[in-house]
Order: structure tokens, then sequence, then C-alpha cells
């Protein structure tokens, strides 16, 4: 028996055991230096608390709205690209763990099991990322599809026209399903129940991609259809061509300046999430959570402020708030739980960081997450303001 888990560190301890190396490092990197990967976590530390007490502590509430979606607490899954890889199946584990916990899941374009796969086998409505790619006819159709998998948001991702270099990737060959190489068949050999599970499914490669996209038969020629699909002239009149046609509640994804949050605030869309990629894309990038009080305050009520990048524990997401956060998404807290135990994992993840987020709000002396002001926060134009960590 495993030790016991008790907090998100434990889970990707885990899942460092547990999941091919070439995949671990995929999830776990940033590009170029990381730096930037780096910060995210780093700046949430320096932030501090108000410890407070003496107050009624009874009855607390998490309960809150996404996108006017009813949520049991300010957090959502952010898309990953193949997490199926991870752990056999994980997106539809992970999106049944986020529906069972009250919260949305999101799938990526660049998801392992499809969008109509995940919608078969969960009784959620999820929300769906998109890529924009040089091919429109593929876009419109992965939109029509969204919409009839009846997806309940679209979340577009505009930091990712190019990619950003993780060197990791580089060296391990990463591919899907991995070469068999003898690095990677003598790293498989201690997998065990990874590669059980991936014997026991047929998930194995890009889900929304392979058989959809005109010339795309496997994933050979998958990888240099990624490589020249990705769109460099993505503009914001795409951005509103997109939220014609989707015609739904529009997530813009991937916003860290300010004048871009204006330009954000004036597509009309529901929200948009102050992110740098988890780290992946400009190395050099301010955090998420230091870049995050400047655009809250710049759009005001025009558009929920949402944010990712570095959250690994409840605390994370009291600070997210308190600085202006409708809510949260979290990636590698929920990969860690999903590759050390799939479903039950990521339910672990939601489940540690729900409790951590409960007990911090009732020390800080407040019942309700929408009484979660800066006022929580020790001097924070201080603690935000004294440069990278
Ligand atoms: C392994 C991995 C794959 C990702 N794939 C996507 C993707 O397909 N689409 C997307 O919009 N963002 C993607 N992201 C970025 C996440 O949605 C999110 O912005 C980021 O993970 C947040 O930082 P965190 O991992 O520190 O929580 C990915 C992140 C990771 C770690």
């Amino acid at each position: 028996m495993t030790k016991a888990i008790t907090s998100i560190e434990d889970l990707r301890v885990l899942a460092k055991a547990r999941v091919p190396r070439m995949f671990y490092d995929y999830m776990e990197s940033g590009s170029y230096t990381e730096g930037t990967f780096r910060a995210n976590t780093a700046d949430f530390e320096r932030i501090k608390l108000r410890q407070r007490v003496a107050v009624d502590m009874t009855n607390r509430t998490l309960a809150s709205t996404m996108v006017g979606q009813k949520v049991s607490m300010p957090v959502a899954i952010a898309p990953t690209g193949l997490t199926g890889m991870q752990h056999a199946d994980g997106e539809i584990l992970a999106a049944r763990a986020a529906a069972r916990a009250g919260i949305p899941f999101t799938l990526s374009t660049m998801s392992v099991c499809s969008i109509e796969d995940v919608a078969q086998n969960t009784d959620q409505p999820f929300w769906f990322q998109l890529y924009v790619m040089r091919d429109r006819d593929f876009i419109d159709r992965l939109i029509g599809r969204a919409k009839a998998a009846g997806c309940t948001a679209l979340v577009l991702t505009l930091d990712l026209q190019i990619l950003g270099q993780r060197h990791k990737d580089i060296k391990n060959g990463l591919s899907t399903p991995p070469k068999p190489t003898l690095a990677n068949l003598i790293n498989l050999a201690t997998k065990p129940r990874w590669c059980l599970g991936m014997l026991g499914t047929k998930r194995r490669t890009f889900g929304n991609i392979v058989g959809h996209a005109t010339g795309v038969k496997d994933v050979r020629s998958l990888s240099s259809w990624t490589a020249e699909q990705f769109d460099p002239k993505l503009s914001w009149d795409d951005v509103r061509r997109i939220r014609d046609k989707w015609g739904g509640k529009l997530i813009l994804k991937g916003i860290l300046d300010q004048e871009d949050a204006e330009r954000a605030a004036e597509t009309g869309a529901e929200a948009l999430i102050v992110s740098n990629h988890g780290g992946r894309q400009l190395d050099g990038a301010l955090s998420s959570i230091v870049s995050l009080p400047t655009i809250a305050a710049a759009v005001g009520d025009r558009i929920e402020v949402l944010m990712d990048g570095g959250i690994r524990s409840g605390q994370d997401v009291i600070k997210a708030v308190a600085l202006g956060a409708r809510g949260v998404l979290i990636g590698r807290a929920f990969l860690y739980g999903l590759g050390a135990g799939g479903e039950a994992g990521v339910t672990q993840c939601l489940d540690i960081i729900r409790k951590e987020l409960d007990t911090t709000m009732a020390m800080c002396g407040l019942r309700d997450i929408h009484a979660v002001t800066r006022d929580i926060l020790v001097d924070p134009p201080q603690s935000l303001n004294r440069g990278p960590a």
C-alpha cells in the first residue's frame, strides 16, 4: 500500500513514478529556461494571508459561478493536450471526476479521447478548448462538433500560434504513441500499470483530429500536420468570427497584458483567462498571479476574469480570488492526480484543493467565497511588486 496522499505534491511524486518519462516530462516542463514556469508557483508563495481569530467559522460555502455556471468551488479543469497519455482514457476519467466534484472540465483540441467519445462516456456537459488552425473548414467543423456534443462554453486559446520550445520533448523524442526505441522500451518496462492501461484501450492518438482533418490518417501525418497547421495570422477579427460561429459562451484564454485584456473585453466574450500557458510559451513573461491584479483592475466588470498557472493548493486558489479572479483553472495539479491514480487520483486532487481552500478561508475569518477580497492579504501591493522571485 502506498503512503497516505495528503497533498498535490504527493500526487506529483506518485505520477512521476507511474507515468512514462516522455509524458511526465511533457507535462512537468516549461519553455526554454523554464523561468516563467517556475515563477508561476514561486510568486504565489510570496503572497501572504492575514490570519484572523475569534470569528464565527460555521456554515461555510465555496459555491460560486464561473461564466454563469454553478460550481461547487471556483475551480475548473484546464485543457491539456495528450491527457490520455498520462493515463489510459485520461480525458474521460478526468471529466467524470470533475462532474462528480461539481466543477467544469475543459477538453483540449489536442486530446486523445474525442469530443464525441467524452460526451458519450460522461453525463455532464463540459467545455471545449479550441486552437485556431489554418484549415478554417476544420475549425468550423470542430465548433459544430462541440455544439452537437452539448459543450457549454468554448475556450479559445490565443497564446499558441507558434510553439515555445520545450527542450525535454525534443531530447525525449516525444511522440504518440511512443516510438519503440531501446530507451523508451526500458523506461516503459518500469511502468507496468500504465502499460496495462494502454493495452486495454484503443484511445492512443489525437482523437479530435485523426480521421477528421483532411489528409490526416495516422500519427505520422499528424505530427507534420500540427506543425504546419497552427495559424500564425490569428487576429481579433478571427476571434469575432469564431464568437459568431459558436454563438454560445466564449472564454478567451492566454491574456497576460493589460492592452490585450482591454481588447478581449471589447469582443463580447463572457470571460478571459489570465494565463501564460503554464509557462510553456513566452519564457520571461510575468507569472499569471502577478499579472492578474492589473488585468482585473483594467477590465472591471466588463468581462469575467479567470486565471490559471501555478495553482498547487487551495491556498493558491484563495489568493487568486483575492486578487480579482472569479475562478481558476488547474492544469498540472489534476494531471498529477490522473497519472498517480486515474479517476480516483483526480478526485483526490480536487478533494485536497477543496479542503485546503475551505480551511484557509475559515482561518482568514470568512465563511463565503464571495466575501474574499484583497483584504485577506497582507499588504498586497508590496508582496507583489518586489520583482520576480
Ligand atoms: C501537459 C500540458 C498540456 C497543455 N495543453 C494545452 C492545450 O492543449 N490547450 C490549451 O489551451 N492549454 C494547454 N495547456 C495549458 C493549460 O491549459 C493551463 O494554461 C496551464 O496548465 C496552467 O498552469 P498549471 O499547469 O500550472 O496549472 C497545457 C498545459 C500542460 C501542463
